[in-house]
């Protein structure tokens, strides 16, 4: 059994974090997200691993390498424009061959793995075997109708859903997809959608199988998902200081610190993340924060977020919470005159002041 991890694609909706990565790349908990799904296909006994990869390649291939340091061995598909998860299969067939795979989307978190899922696909050789999850919002995803257990009908992105129950991204497939995906035409969207394969398959009698899955998932394509998704992960964290703690510094709960951090009259108040060689004075961390390696905060206080590597968070008299900030940014308090908000941001910001 082979997997692909799908890793292009634009990430418009983390604008303007994605404007300069790769959405799968966005840490939580500080680990990439990406690295959770490579975790789990290794987890259910996949090596062999197609990473589908688009504009953001050079990153996404600096962060996995040959796959080694996972347990894993990656081959880079080069999709040369983000035409559909339908498209990724097409583009990936050459390294597909005959085999059964795994398809895994990178921005999607599964926090109980796969394993019992790739076993019952591996015994029972259904043509596919999809996931579906109870949401609250099912015109956001693709939609299953089921009649018992059996589905009957997949429709992606509804306006009018027949059901709750959302497709997860994470599908398995035998090479009869390949039939699929190259009779289906492009959608509203001008996708070739998998949602559309996989209906094709059903009408031309093929089994798919589908599981509701009960545990934790998330696509993180949007902020409060990513914030959410840095929740869950928090929630599940052990303590553990590396770091050094100060003098008028208390932590309460699971707060783990990275070697080189150094916290000095704080509070922090777990479940926090803290990377490596952070400098935090004079300030409160609350409960489900991660604030990734390199980053100073001082006389500041900040919960429910992600902080991204080297920022400065100095002197702000809110506390700011529910935030995602990128890479390098500093948010300061300016003591000149005229008294006035100054912004430099970048495109598609969002700013949120008091
Ligand atoms: O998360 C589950 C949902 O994923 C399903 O319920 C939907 O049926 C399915 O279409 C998909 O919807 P999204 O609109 O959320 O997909 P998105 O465009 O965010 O792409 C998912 C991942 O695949 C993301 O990591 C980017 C990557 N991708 C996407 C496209 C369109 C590619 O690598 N190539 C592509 O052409």
């Amino acid at each position: 059994m082979k997997a692909l991890i799908l890793s292009g694609g634009k990430g418009t909706r983390l604008r303007p974090i994605t404007h300069t990565g790769a959405k799968q790349l966005i840490p939580v908990g500080n680990k990439p997200i990406l690295y959770y799904g490579v975790e789990a296909i290794r987890d259910a006994g996949i090596t062999d691993v197609g990473i589908v990869v688009g504009e953001t390649e050079a990153e996404i291939r600096e962060a996995l390498g040959d796959g080694s340091a996972f347990g894993i061995r990656t081959t880079y598909i080069r999709q040369d424009a983000p035409l559909g998860l339908a498209h990724a299969v097409k583009v990936s067939q050459d390294f597909l061959k005959q085999d059964p795979f795994v398809m895994y989307l990178g921005d999607n978190l599964i926090l109980d793995g796969i394993t019992p899922l790739v076993r019952e696909f591996e015994r029972d050789h259904p043509n596919s075997q999809i996931l579906l999850a109870h949401v609250a919002n099912p015109q956001e995803f693709g939609v299953a109708e089921l009649d018992g257990s059996r589905v009957i009908r997949l429709t992606e992105k509804p306006k009018h859903p027949r059901s709750d129950l959302a497709l997860v991204g994470v599908y398995m497939f035998d090479p009869r997809i390949f039939e699929a995906v190259n009779a289906i035409k492009p959608s509203f969207r001008n996708e070739l959608e998998i949602t559309d394969a996989i209906q094709w398959l059903i009408d031309h009698g093929m089994e798919v199988r589908c599981h509701v899955i009960t545990g934790w998932w998330k696509d993180t394509g949007k902020l409060q998902d990513m914030l959410e998704a840095n929740r869950m992960v928090l929630s599940r964290l052990k303590r553990s200081i590396r770091g050094a703690l100060g003098p008028g510094t208390r932590t309460e709960g699971e707060v783990a610190i990275g070697e080189g951090t150094t916290v000095e009259n704080s509070i922090l108040r777990g479940p926090l993340i803290l990377g490596e060689r952070c400098t935090i004075r004079n300030s409160y961390i609350g409960p489900f924060t991660s604030v990734y390696d390199d980053v100073t905060i001082q006389n500041s206080e900040i919960e429910h977020s992600i902080v991204l590597e080297r920022c400065v968070i100095q002197d702000i008299p809110v506390r700011i919470e529910a935030s995602l900030i990128g890479k390098e940014v500093r948010i300061q308090r300016s003591q000149l005159k005229p008294t006035a908000y100054r912004f430099m941001v970048g495109d598609s910001s969002l700013v949120d002041v008091l």
